[in-house]
């Protein structure tokens, strides 16, 4: 009864939500096979102490006052004499492992003591450690005295016990790397990594460092599994890396160089991370490739356009002034390593930097397809000029990839006017737009792309995200992302920001992912992006969906996947009442009379948290499918419909 009165209802008023949507919706049309992806930077210990599975905090002893005013290289280190042995504990440069990792420990025990005389870490608030499970430990080490030294290495928990040991000797003189794998009897989620040597001598010790044998997809020198997976899950069409603000740096000196992120780990320039802290580059230009192949993302690297953050030093405060350029005379040994890059990812192996990759571990390309030049800058002359340049070279070089220019931090404003002028100029094949604002803000701007000009350069909607990780957040960013699908021809592409954080560390607020060292705590956001990228289309079916009423809070769209021939339903609903319509399949062939059907849905104010992480989960069901569907959806929901092509 209920939906006949409905459907009386919608036959007198039914019409179409949107009314700009009409004047550019009226045939189903192409878009952008690669709209929903991800973006990751090194930010909230997103790298280090995050995604890397690496467990030993400071592990090459280059944490510095720069990094951090209270750092230095025995951060997280303790000098460990506890059996009463004694001697001496320095930190020297002298003859290190390799110039670009010049710190390491120099011990020189004269007493031994009772158990032993070394160095313990306790990682990244603790070292999270499972009973029955085994980690890999590696250790550089250069005895300089003459008798080879006993060594144990060890982890144990806050009281002292001994979880799990290996013992080997050290005699190579000249750095030697040594590994060994430890077997773990106990839950602990606090382990410490005690590294004791067990007899007078003096011995140099560079890269302490204990990986789960168990990473991502088994990789060494791998990702932290459970948290790469839940990325993985949300099924990416692209990846966006290493930044954001991180990628420009803070001043000329931090902006971030590809090259110094390959090759072996001992040999990598690590540096300030622009959010007070570090980075190893653990996880460097080849971890970030090979991430991206092993969750099926494209790799979208971000090179700087020659210039800083405009940020920097915190200038932010005071007006952005902080933008600097890289010295014309080295912009074109920058250039080259840019076209380098490209090289790096796509060249053969018997080129020079297609050799490096096929040296690390992989001789087949990594495909790269997109290359972003520049993050939210400030656009000024010395912008302009840096940019031109490299966008010139690389266009030239490289005509196939297609280039993602930068239009400043905002949704509007002096940067955005001048980036997309410059862009438009250079016909720049997409530009990288920026924006967190209100969930209001989503709502009230979902004819935003209606109106752009569709022979202009395309959309990459970088980073966004409205302010917060409420469900009512979420499905305002639900509704938006119904109108960039409905606008997939101009926006090729788009991710939320930032990915993951960790707890205790956030720089920035709110993210997709929290997590601590043994938990990952997905947001709702997180289940809103998932719904999208893993039930995406390429083509944009209009008219589908039809509400019975207009309905500002609410979006809905209609997409079909030409790979399996699906087609995927989206009605979100940010609003505080019911939602009634019709989706009206029968112009769309065979289809499956059957179809999965998800729901995200509850009070507009929870939020998944960490005390609380499941309050507001996807559920999904099986329904029939009439090819005039009468759909009711709760207040504060967003609903997913997947329907099979019929046989
Ligand atoms: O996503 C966090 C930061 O926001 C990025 O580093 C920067 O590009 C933007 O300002």
């Amino acid at each position: 009864m209920r939906y006949g009165a409905l459907l009386l209802m919608a036959a007198l008023m039914q019409f179409d939500a949107f009314a700009q949507q009409k004047a550019i919706d009226a045939k189903p049309k192409k878009i952008s096979p690669d709209l929903f992806g991800i973006f990751f930077e090194d930010l909230s210990y997103a790298a280090d102490g995050g995604l890397y599975a690496e467990l030993v905090q400071n592990r090459s002893f280059e944490y510095n006052p720069a990094d951090n005013r209270d750092w230095n290289s025995m951060t997280a280190w303790k000098y460990q004499t506890d059996g009463f042995g004694y001697g001496t504990i320095s930190v020297e440069t002298a003859n290190p492992i390799h110039q670009n990792n010049p710190h390491y420990i120099l011990l020189d025990i004269q007493d031994a003591g009772q158990k032993g005389v070394g160095l313990e870490n306790g990682g990244f608030d603790g070292i999270p450690v499972r009973g029955g499970k085994y980690y890999n430990f590696s250790v550089f080490l250069n005895v300089i005295s003459s008798q080879p030294l006993p060594l144990t290495v060890s982890l144990v928990d806050t009281k002292g016990r001994e979880l799990g040991t290996a013992s080997f000797t050290a005699s190579a003189k000249g750095w030697k790397k040594y590994s060994e794998k430890i077997k773990v009897n106990f839950d602990e989620d606090s382990a410490m990594l005690q590294l004791l040597v067990k007899s007078p001598g003096k011995v140099g010790i560079d890269m302490v460092s204990l990986f789960p044998e168990e990473t991502f997809k088994n990789r060494e020198n791998g990702m932290r599994a459970d948290l790469a997976q839940t990325i993985a899950d949300i099924k990416p069409k692209f990846m966006r890396f290493p930044g954001g603000c991180l990628t420009h740096g803070d001043g000329v000196a931090n902006i971030y160089h590809w090259k110094n992120t390959i090759g072996p780990v001992e040999q990598r320039v690590e540096q300030r991370n622009i959010w007070n802290y570090h980075q190893s580059v653990g996880i460097g230009y080849y971890e970030y490739f090979r991430f991206c192949e092993d969750i099926g993302a494209k790799p979208v690297p971000v090179v700087a356009a020659g210039v800083s953050c405009q940020n920097s030093g915190g200038t932010w405060k005071i007006g952005s002034t902080g933008q600097k350029g890289i010295p014309m005379e080295d912009m074109d040994a920058y250039v080259q390593d840019i076209l380098d890059l490209v090289e790096y990812a796509n060249g053969p192996v018997t080129s020079t930097w297609g050799a490096k990759r096929a040296a690390a571990g992989h001789p087949a390309p990594f495909n790269l397809e997109y290359l972003g030049i520049g993050n939210e800058d400030k656009i000024t002359g010395v912008f302009e000029e840096r940019f031109r340049m490299i966008y010139d070279a690389v266009h030239k070089a490289h005509p196939e990839i297609k280039i993602i220019g930068t239009v400043g931090p905002s949704p509007n404003g002096e940067d955005f006017d001048k980036g997309w002028k410059l862009a438009n100029q250079l016909a720049v094949g997409t530009v990288d737009e920026h924006y967190y604002e209100k969930p209001e803000w989503f709502l009230k701007n979902t004819s935003r792309y209606d109106g752009y000009n569709r022979l202009n350069s395309k959309v990459y909607v970088g980073e966004y995200a409205s302010w917060g990780n409420t469900l009512f957040n979420a499905l305002a960013e639900a509704v938006y992302m119904t109108n960039l699908e409905r606008n997939g021809d101009v926006v090729r592409m788009a991710s939320y920001a930032p990915l993951i954080a960790r707890i205790g560390h956030t720089s920035w607020n709110p993210n997709l992912i929290y997590f601590d060292g043994k938990h990952v705590f997905p947001t709702v956001n997180y289940y809103v992006q998932q719904q999208f990228a893993s039930n995406a289309g390429d083509e944009y079916l209009p008219g589908i969906i039809n509400f019975t009423s207009a309905d500002t809070t609410a979006g809905a769209s209609c997409v079909k996947d030409s790979v399996t021939g699906d087609v995927i339903l989206k009605i979100a609903n940010a609003g505080s009442t019911q939602l009634f319509g019709t989706a009206n399949l029968a112009k769309l062939g065979k289809l499956a009379q059957k179809a999965t059907f998800t729901i995200i849905c509850g009070d507009a104010k929870v939020a998944n948290t960490a005390a609380h992480p499941a309050e507001v989960l996807p559920k999904t069901t099986v329904i029939n499918m009439p090819k005039q569907w009468k759909f009711t959806v709760p207040a504060y929901s967003l609903s997913i419909v997947r329907i099979k092509a019929g046989k």
